[in-house]
């Protein structure tokens, strides 16, 4: 969506929303807890979120999950990341497909275990007819590494320079169905973008909160989204 587009919207309808969940290190390490625990928290929060989000009618949901720079934490902490997503595809997503969610993975899948690969793809093909929900799970994802692939995409196509435009590089990303978010959350303090969704999120709203990911719910969530309208409604008046 474009910024005169957004002019024209209803005014607070955040239907494609997009969140950095970060805190759970600082979440587990307040409590003395392992990081571990910390992450597995956040899965308990990102599943109360998705529910929030139907409830609250968003469309589009997409978390980042594990980023491309990621892979350099302690193999500990990776592997512990690693069997979180696997257990949420095993025991969470399911419950969530019947709810109406369709579940879709953003990033890489070149670097991930090949058990983890052939779920993620199943799940994927099991939730396609879903419509209550889409949840993007942002996992190996680098805006960065996706805009050079799709850049390597268009030259290895043999596109020619004055046929590169933006639609171009958007057909050519990771999830070109993936729709810009109309707002970006970030928990826990941090006020940066981490290389998420950089191409996707020009025109996006941002949010900041002090919450830390794994304490993020339905509140949390309304709050946000309340900020949002403010924000679409002195826009909209200009
Ligand atoms: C950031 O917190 C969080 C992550 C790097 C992992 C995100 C994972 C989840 C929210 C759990 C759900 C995940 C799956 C796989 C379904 P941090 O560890 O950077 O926190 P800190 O900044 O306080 O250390």
């Amino acid at each position: 969506m474009t910024a005169s587009q957004a002019v024209g919207d209803e005014p607070g309808a955040a239907r494609s929303v997009a969140i950095i969940m970060d805190g759970n290190g600082r979440w587990a390490a307040g409590r003395g807890l392992s990081v571990a625990e910390g992450h597995r928290e956040g899965a308990r929060a990102l599943r109360r979120t998705v529910e929030a989000a139907i409830d609250l009618d968003v469309e589009s949901l997409a978390v980042y999950a594990f980023s491309t720079e990621n892979w350099a934490r302690p193999p500990d902490e990776v592997e512990s990341i690693m069997e979180l997503l696997d257990e949420t595809i095993e025991r969470e997503l399911p419950d969530l497909a019947k709810q109406g969610v369709r579940t879709r993975f953003v990033g890489r899948r070149d670097r991930i275990p090949d058990s983890l690969r052939e779920k993620m793809s199943t799940l994927e093909t099991e939730t396609a007819s879903n419509t209550r929900l889409l949840l993007w799970i942002a996992f190996d994802y680098g805006s960065r590494a996706e805009l050079v692939e799709a850049v390597r995409r268009l030259v290895d196509e043999g596109v020619r320079p004055q046929d590169v435009s933006e639609a171009a590089v958007s057909e050519r990303l990771y999830a070109p169905e993936l729709p810009d978010p109309d707002l970006v959350i970030r928990t826990s303090g941090e006020q940066r973008i981490s290389n998420f969704l950089l191409w996707q999120s020009a025109y996006s709203e941002l949010v900041f909160t002090d919450t830390l990911w794994p304490d993020f719910g339905e509140a949390e969530l309304r709050a946000a989204l309340e900020e949002y309208a403010r924000r679409q409604r002195r826009f909209g008046a200009r």
